[in-house]
């Protein structure tokens, strides 16, 4: 067969795809005799010339690099993920398309100091401490952010400033959540002419309540978590669940005899409101949360402004490799709640697994000298994932946001990708008959009855 031949390149690309294909280094599958390799060598390339052009030495440390973020490649992308359709393997162009739009989302990460072997950080946190994700905007969002669920009034103003100070430039809020308020505050002591940051320093994002989807009721919702917040715009708004609850200012409507209400008020009616914001210039981008991989298919299918940002629940029990590699096909950057295990739920139950008294992180954490905390949150910024630990503890905020001075072994991260058993510490969940049962399982919009 002519090696040249459609037909032998895509042979090529079937073996390149077939199981432990692709999952294997580069190195060894010969990245000069494949035909993807060699779209993948080009592509890799391109990103040397820009690594370059931001000033970064690559003659020491290109071997090293390329084969980093081969070796980031092999394990964020799931190459799963980037199988293109049968029909779109007709057209080697679209497979192209599809890497290198999981190159970009990676490229903000490839481009931060702190992944230069050659880089000493400065001893005073600079402002620019963690990596970002490229959104398909080309807007950066850092892959460190901090959480701000169950962060009562009264600490959160704190914890936000701490983490400023700590370098944080990315906080993760919700109207739900009750504190914007207060997180607002914090902002408006760091923020502005003769202070230390400016708007355009750091990524805020927000989130939509499940009483606030009616096209009518996303733009008043926006404008009340801005006034909170102090803010003239938001760099992220997410629809925060898939259902909608009725209508109004009771967060969680029930009826007399205590059951949900809900609205039928669709979410792809709530998405084209989400639109206009983007069109307004009162978001940067929009997005997702706790959407499933079909329903995310449903959004990007009608949408004339695509989601950036899908956030879920992930961590070593909740890995979430498919749904990760849904995204980087689709063109969205994942953030993972919930990274470490979210110990202080209020509905923990007693025999849950704890994430962060794994032993396989906890031996991890004594190779590298590193807390098990900051092995979770490794392997998610290396696998390309966004993180956004919850703290309100000084220690824990500095230390939660230090994992860019280690690097984890292509084993070590599928190890900890291994540890993957299904296991969802976030359902809302609600008594019937005495018995704790998913609250909104029965619900056709339920995200999580399938990935
Ligand atoms: N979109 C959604 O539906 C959704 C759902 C859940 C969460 N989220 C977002 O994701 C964020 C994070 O998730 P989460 O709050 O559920 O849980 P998490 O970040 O996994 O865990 C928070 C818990 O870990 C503790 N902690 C923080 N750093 C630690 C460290 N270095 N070592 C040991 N313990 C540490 C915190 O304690 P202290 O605070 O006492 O230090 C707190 O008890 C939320 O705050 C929220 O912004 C979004």
């Amino acid at each position: 067969m002519d090696p040249s031949s459609l037909d032998a390149r895509r042979a090529l690309l079937r073996a390149d795809m077939a199981p432990g294909g692709l999952r294997r280094p580069w190195r060894s599958i010969g990245v000069r005799h494949s035909w993807i390799g060699r779209m993948l060598q080009n592509h890799l390339d391109q990103v040397f010339e820009r690594l370059q052009r931001h000033g970064l030495k690559l003659k020491p440390t290109k071997c090293k690099l390329f084969q980093r973020e081969v070796t980031f490649l092999g394990h964020v992308v799931d190459w799963d993920g980037v199988r293109p359709d049968p029909a779109e393997e007709e057209n080697p162009a679209s497979v192209e398309s599809v890497i290198g739009k999981s190159l970009r989302i990676l490229l903000g990460s490839f481009l931060s100091p702190q992944l230069d072997p050659g880089h000493r950080p400065d001893p005073e946190p600079t402002g620019d401490m963690s990596g970002f994700a490229v959104l398909r905007t080309g807007k950066k969002m850092p892959l460190i952010g901090l959480g701000t669920w169950k962060s009562q009034p009264g600490q959160v103003k704190q914890a936000v400033q701490w983490a400023l100070k700590a370098g944080y430039r990315h906080i993760d809020c919700a109207s739900i959540y009750g504190n914007e308020e207060e997180i607002g505050a914090a902002l408006r002591e760091e923020l502005g002419p003769n202070k230390t940051l400016r708007r355009e320093d750091l990524f805020i994002t927000s989130k939509l309540w499940n009483t606030k989807h009616h096209p009518e009721d996303v733009e008043p919702a926006l404008q009340q978590s801005l006034g909170n917040l102090g803010l003239d715009y938001l760099d992220l708004y997410l629809i925060h669940w898939p259902y909608a609850f009725r209508r109004g200012d009771v967060t969680f409507p029930r009826s007399e005899d205590g059951a949900l209400l809900y609205d039928d008020t669709h979410y792809r009616e709530t998405w084209a409101a989400m639109e206009s914001l983007v069109h307004k210039g009162l978001v940067r981008d929009i997005g997702l949360s706790n959407f499933n991989s079909h329903q995310i298919s449903d959004i990007c299918a009608m949408a004339t402004v695509q989601p950036s940002v899908l956030q879920v629940e992930a961590h070593p029990y909740l890995s979430q490799d498919h749904l990760l590699s849904q995204c980087v096909q689709r063109g969205l950057v994942m953030t993972a709640y919930s990274p470490l295990g979210s110990a202080d739920r209020a509905w923990k139950a007693p025999d849950e697994p704890v994430l962060l008294q794994e032993p396989s992180i906890r031996d991890l954490s004594l190779k590298y000298n590193k807390s098990p905390a900051q092995v979770l949150l490794r392997w998610q910024t290396q696998r390309g994932v966004v993180a956004i630990p919850k703290s309100v503890t000084e220690s824990r905020i500095q230390e939660n946001i230090q994992v860019f001075d280690f690097c984890l072994q292509p084993e070590e991260m599928a190890q900890i990708t291994a540890l993957n058993r299904g296991w969802r510490y976030i359902v809302p969940m609600v008594e019937v008959e005495g018995k704790r049962v998913p609250r909104d399982a029965g619900h056709p919009l339920y995200p999580f009855n399938e990935d």
